[in-house]
């Protein structure tokens, strides 16, 4: 596809965009996976892809008719777990299955319950510091967290949850030695782009507050 610079066309020519309709505005977000506590003490997981951070808080947008949704409400304890690139089949053995029964006739055609999730993705809990749903164990980054704010969104199908992270969880490969910093040359989200699933290209370069940086293969602190 050409791209077209504002400069070069010429003043009041039609715009080169094409106006659509997708189905769908996943427009490239990591995929998070949330471990919540069910009623009967047992632990739910659900990837979601709408979770974006300001400092400590990770917001986070949630069907209001899944489980997720309804467990924070009354257990607001979760753990945002986030998977790899590698991990996208196990993302993608979660995608069709809600820990909620009878599965309500609003979710995805195929949706299923499913009270074992861990299981059903090949996937491992391990205990949590300071909240009780599991961490999973494959994941990277792993943010214990707590919902202080749900609420509804503008729509109806969703609910805003605002979680305040209580205590990170690294994979000693992933951080820079000797730091409290995350190598973001060792570490890779798994990205929902268009409900295909992508990692980290290459390096573009670094934010003017980036505290890490790549030079000859070493790391180099910028302060
Ligand atoms: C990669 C991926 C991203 C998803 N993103 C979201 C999301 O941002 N918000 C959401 O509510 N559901 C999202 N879903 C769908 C939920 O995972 C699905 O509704 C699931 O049944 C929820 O489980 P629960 O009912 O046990 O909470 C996503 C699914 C996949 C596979």
């Amino acid at each position: 596809m050409n791209i077209v610079s504002r400069s070069a066309r010429p003043a009041g020519a039609a715009s080169a965009h094409l106006a659509i309709e997708p189905s769908i505005l996943y427009f490239g977000t990591p995929v998070v996976l949330l471990s919540t506590e069910n009623q009967d003490g047992s632990f739910n997981l659900a990837p979601i892809s709408s979770a974006w951070a300001l400092g400590w808080t990770v917001v986070l947008g949630l069907g209001s008719d899944g489980q997720t949704a309804r467990n924070l409400s009354d257990r607001p304890d979760l753990v945002i777990n986030l998977p790899g690139p590698a991990h996208w089949p196990a993302v993608e053995r979660l995608a069709p299955l809600t820990g909620r029964s009878p599965v309500p006739s609003t979710k995805a055609p195929g949706c299923r319950f499913e009270a074992d999730k861990f299981a059903a993705a090949g996937l491992h809990g391990e205990p949590s510091h300071r909240v009780r749903p599991p961490r999973v164990a494959e994941c990277p980054l792993q943010l214990e967290a707590r919902a202080e704010l749900i609420r509804p969104g503008a729509c109806g199908e969703f609910v805003i949850v605002e979680a305040a992270v209580r205590k990170v969880h690294a994979d000693p490969r992933i951080v820079v030695p000797g730091t409290d910093h995350v190598d973001p040359a060792a570490w890779s989200p798994l990205i929902y782009n268009f409900r295909h699933y992508f990692g980290l290209g290459p390096e573009l370069g670094h934010s003017y507050r980036s505290r890490t940086s790549h030079g000859s293969g070493s790391h180099v602190e910028i302060v």
